[in-house]
């Protein structure tokens, strides 16, 4: 079994009850884990989130606004984290966005520069921005783990620049992997199969996707949160300790065919 015991850490990404951050933390609770969270600022966000924690058994959160696009905001939150409890074991990067406008079949080649450079900010580039506001923070090595798609190393229909941003994601993980693994922080990615969110709900023909990786996985079924939940669980835990750099898939064997 994953233990999880004494070890805190930050969950960002969650919406509602159906983000992967939410089963993620619910698997690094029944571990024995205690989750800090952030939401997306805005008062709609945040009743949303306070609900979907609340659903996960935990009364009082440590629960901060926080914009992945705005440094002041992300300093602001690992600063606070820094002076409430001193330390951060884990860190889970469950957030990503893309303008749902250029994700749809059809509208890759004209992506306008802006909402690729959104999409990359976004979805990519804040692992790093989250890492090196987190490393501080772990003195006693730690462990990090973001999420992504097969889009980024096949061609997905409509999925288009996310897949773009999500081949840069786990490019990242390996280059944060290389820096940190010197100081015992450990870095992972994993590329979960899709699952209805408010997030893939963006790209067009999401149920065809749902529908082709049933039929074609060797599972024979999609993936559930709590797949996802307890892999990363796992990876963020001492059970994983000789892991790092790696993108996992979570998929129900969909990446290992070849038809
Ligand atoms: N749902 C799927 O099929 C699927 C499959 C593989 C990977 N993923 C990835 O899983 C992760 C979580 O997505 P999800 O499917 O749970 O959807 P979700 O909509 O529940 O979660 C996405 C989260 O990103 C947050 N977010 C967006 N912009 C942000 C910003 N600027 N600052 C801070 N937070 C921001 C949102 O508030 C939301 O909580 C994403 O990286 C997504 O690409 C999803």
């Amino acid at each position: 079994m994953t233990s999880m015991d004494g070890r805190i850490g930050l969950v960002t990404g969650i919406a509602n009850d159906r983000s992967f951050a939410w089963f993620i933390a619910k698997s690094i609770i029944a571990a024995g884990g205690t989750c800090c969270f952030t939401h997306l600022p805005g008062e709609k966000m945040e009743r949303r989130c306070r609900k979907a924690i609340q659903g996960l058994g935990v009364e009082d959160p440590w629960l901060m606004p926080m914009d992945a696009s705005d440094d002041a905001s992300m300093d602001e939150t690992f600063q606070r984290l820094g002076a409430d409890h001193g330390r951060l074991d884990w860190l889970v990067h469950s957030i990503a966005f893309a303008d749902k406008d250029w994700l749809q079949e059809g509208k890759f080649t004209a992506t306008p520069r802006d909402v690729f450079t959104q999409a990359m900010d976004i979805s990519a580039w804040t692992y790093m921005g989250m890492a090196d506001r987190a490393r501080g923070l772990m003195d006693d090595g730690g462990a990090m783990v973001a999420m992504s798609y097969y889009g980024a190393e096949k061609a997905v229909p409509g999925y288009n620049v996310m897949g773009v941003a999500k081949a840069a994601l786990e490019a990242t993980t390996r280059y944060l992997a290389m820096e940190l693994g010197e100081t015992g922080i450990r870095v992972n990615t994993i590329s979960g199969g899709p699952i209805r969110t408010m997030s893939s709900m963006a790209v067009g023909g999401f149920g065809r996707i749902l529908d082709w990786v049933e039929e074609k996985a060797p599972l024979k079924r999609n993936i559930t949160g709590e797949d996802v939940g307890d892999t990363a669980a796992f990876l963020l835990s001492p059970g994983a300790a000789g892991i790092t750099g790696q993108t996992i898939y979570v998929d129900c064997g969909y990446s290992a065919m070849g038809l």
